[in-house]
């Protein structure tokens, strides 16, 4: 296990596309393979790290170095990162993970697609429909622009496959670059440290009775 290279799983797609739910997801999964997990949610970067910045452009721009920035520090500490953000525009995507990257970092962007009128219907938090109305301006897919990424490692399409098709595909994806072991080598170590367990004990069997009778 890569454990103390660190990487950066980074989502991107519209908002309700399903990125905080998929980096809860992978999040579970990391974490039962002991690899330490830190999520960069957009919603929670914007309440703390970048309370204050709008969505002009230039904020988004900010708003998505500063996740790059937090990003590459605990990825190079060994820290499995998951960023959750929007992050509309692929010229600042792409500059994140050459910064990553050039730390000896792995990039991982997963483009979680979702057509637009999919969003409209589902809207998980009513902004569509504000959108849609005119109470809310520059949101993006709406009135704000969404650049798709162009060579993503993973794109998972959300209106056509369940949370657990999509988290099984992220996994696979980890896997093959040789981030995390797979399920079966998870399941190998599980056993393989049950049967030390079980040696221990009956070690500790063997002895006490000896130990007993002298
Ligand atoms: N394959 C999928 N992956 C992720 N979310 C999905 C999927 N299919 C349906 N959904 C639903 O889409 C919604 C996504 O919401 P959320 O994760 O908050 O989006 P975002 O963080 O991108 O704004 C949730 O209600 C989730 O249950
Ligand atoms: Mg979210």
């Amino acid at each position: 296990m890569s454990n103390e290279n660190g990487f950066t799983i980074w989502f991107t797609g519209l908002s309700g596309s399903g990125k905080t739910t998929l980096a809860e997801q992978v999040a579970r999964e990391l974490r039962v393979r002991e690899i330490n997990v830190e999520i960069l949610d957009g919603d929670e970067v914007r309440a703390n790290l970048s309370k204050g910045l709008g969505f002009s452009k230039e904020d988004r721009d900010t708003n998505i170095r500063r996740i790059g920035y937090v990003s590459r520090l605990l990825a190079r500490n060994g820290v499995g990162v998951i960023s959750a953000a929007i992050s509309p525009y692929r010229s600042i995507r792409d500059e994140v993970r050459r910064s990553i990257e050039a730390d000896g970092g792995s990039f991982i962007e997963i483009y979680v697609k979702c057509p637009v009128h999919v969003l409209a219907r589902r809207d998980v938090k009513g902004l569509y429909r504000k959108a849609l109305v005119g109470e809310i301006s520059q949101f993006t897919g709406i009135s704000d622009p969404y650049e798709e990424p162009l060579h993503p490692e993973v794109v998972v399409e959300t209106d056509q496959e369940s949370v657990e098709d999509s988290t099984t595909k992220i996994l696979v994806a980890l896997e093959r670059q040789g981030l995390l072991s797979s399920a079966d080598e998870v399941w190998q170590d599980t056993l393989q440290q049950q049967n030390l367990e079980v040696t221990i004990h009956s070690q500790e069997l063997t002895i006490d009775p000896q130990e007993v009778c002298g």
